[in-house]
């Protein structure tokens, strides 16, 4: 099987995860490759069995680069006839998605959209979601947006140990892939 990591990080919190996802996977016997938001735009989704999408919440959209890719492909997609009424299921296409955040203000609201948002784009694909994960991840740079927001002290988030339920989490649905 082979599976595409997609994602955007500017302060690493969603690229720690993606890592971690990327060794779940490879444990599990999947070719992982990996690319930037800009490199993904010559990437054709259908060639892997799963595409792993992943974004910082930033005002509880996906970032710039993730919104940007998915506006490309979609047109892409919708110009090749791949947009259909309905959005029936295409077998064997799966997507994860997975999205950091800080929740400083009102905790996972401000991040679900952005998670939404990327499901969506799939979904109109006809891709089965196997997965849309939501993992804390500290607030670099702004110590009041790391200990005293909704989620309270955040600091040092995604830990070693979110990081390595992350790569179990991962190697569970690899397993119900390949089933
Ligand atoms: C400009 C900006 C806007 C942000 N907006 C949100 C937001 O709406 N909701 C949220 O939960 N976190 C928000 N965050 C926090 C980031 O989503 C969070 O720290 C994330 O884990 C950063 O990921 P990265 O290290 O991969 O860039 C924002 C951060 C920045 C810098």
């Amino acid at each position: 099987m082979d599976a595409l990591i997609v994602y955007t990080s500017n302060t690493g919190n969603t690229k720690k995860v993606a890592n971690a996802i990327k060794e779940g996977l490879e444990t599990s016997g999947i070719n992982v490759k990996t690319v930037d938001s800009k490199q993904a735009v010559s990437e054709d989704f259908f060639s892997y069995d799963l595409v792993c999408m992943g974004s910082p919440s930033i005002q509880w959209s996906p970032a710039k680069p993730i919104s940007d890719l998915l506006k490309t492909k979609l047109d892409q997609y919708r110009n090749e006839g791949k947009i259909l009424p309905g959005a029936p299921k295409v077998p064997g296409k799966n997507a994860l998605i997975f999205c950091t955040y800080s929740g400083p203000h009102t905790g996972i609201d401000e991040a679900t959209p952005a998670g939404k948002t990327i499901r969506q784009y799939f979904e109109h694909l006809g891709f089965t979601i196997a997965g849309e994960w939501y993992i804390i991840g500290e607030f670099h740079g702004r110590l009041d947006l790391s200990t005293l927001g909704r989620l309270g002290d955040i600091r040092g988030k995604p830990t070693s140990k979110d990081l390595d339920k992350i790569k179990m989490d991962t190697i569970q649905i690899a397993k119900n892939l390949t089933k």
